[in-house]
């Protein structure tokens, strides 16, 4: 690879980690996380058992859905993210439950942490989201120091935000070569082969948290037409066709019709692990 190449590459990824901050603060994000899925935050912390004191990171920590409550706990905590924006309403639900955070720019491809700063790394449906899989997964074991835990939440590929992915697939144009899908981190194996011998004791569980939120599937597609920067993006890319936009529609209805039958509570699954780094 000549220096031109490698250039070319680090401008690439520039652009596409630039889109992907923008794409995360269209919208309203903080509302998806306190309104939606705010549970899953307590449930990582519980699960990687943080105990007062230690020093955590939370990995693309949005507005602090895992800050928090690790704070809370009595944890060191630092909130990374691609997406600074997304920390004012972190700082807000810090300031609210009267816990201190450190808030961090950075890229989950290349924390900005020295080796085995922390004790415990964290992230909650947000590493899932660096499309280097494999970079990603070096950084949460790199920056954790041998003995430290590391705990997961994805999406699961079959449960209901893969699925919002898959469907929303055709609408997007194609990623760049080497991007992997974000769901994939909700496979057991794919994650077990990421992290590879370098952790031990890696427990796994697939859970589900429950949504009750839209009464009917036109206003989930409502909702998250408005509201969630990866189908906001998706709605502008077809923009100006009628007729494709109607079908995105249709697809997010028949989705969440699928879902939640007729009484619209909806089980969405992820895969919660964790392990020890060794
Ligand atoms: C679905 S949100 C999850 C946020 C938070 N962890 C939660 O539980 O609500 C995904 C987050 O990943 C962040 N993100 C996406 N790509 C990233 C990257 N390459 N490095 C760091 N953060 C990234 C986004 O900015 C966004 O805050």
């Amino acid at each position: 690879m000549t220096e031109t190449d490698v250039t070319a590459d680090q401008a690439a990824d520039r652009a596409l980690k630039a889109r992907h901050r923008t794409m995360w603060g269209l919208g309203d994000y903080p509302d998806v996380a306190a309104r939606l899925i705010a549970e899953l935050g307590p449930v990582l912390v519980g699960a990687a058992g943080v105990r007062p004191g230690e020093r955590v990171l939370d990995v693309a920590a949005g507005t602090g859905n895992v800050a928090v409550p690790a704070a809370r706990a009595g944890a060191d905590v630092t909130a990374s993210d691609l997406t600074p924006e997304l920390f004012v309403a972190g700082r807000e639900a810090a300031a609210a439950r009267g816990v201190t955070i450190r808030w961090e720019e950075g890229d989950a491809e290349a924390l900005p942490y020295a080796d085995d700063t922390f004790d415990v790394t964290l992230s909650c449906v947000g590493v899932m989201f660096a499309p280097h899989h494999q970079q990603a997964a070096d950084e949460l074991v790199r920056v954790t120091r041998p003995g430290g835990r590391i705990g997961l939440i994805s999406w699961t590929p079959e449960g209901f935000v893969g699925e919002l992915f898959a469907a929303m697939k055709p609408f997007v144009p194609p990623p760049p070569p080497g991007a992997m899908p974000p769901p994939r981190w909700g496979d057991e194996a794919h994650v077990r082969a990421l992290l590879g011998d370098r952790v031990t004791d890696v427990v796994t569980e697939k859970r589900t948290v429950t949504v009750s939120a839209f009464d009917t599937p036109e206003a989930f597609r409502a909702y998250w037409r408005e509201t969630y920067g990866p189908t906001i993006v998706a709605y502008r890319t077809v923009a100006d066709d009628p007729a494709r936009t109607a079908e995105l529609d249709a697809a997010l209805e028949g989705l969440a019709a699928r879902y939640g039958g007729t009484t619209g509570v909806m089980s969405w699954e992820y895969l919660l692990l964790t392990a020890r780094v060794v």
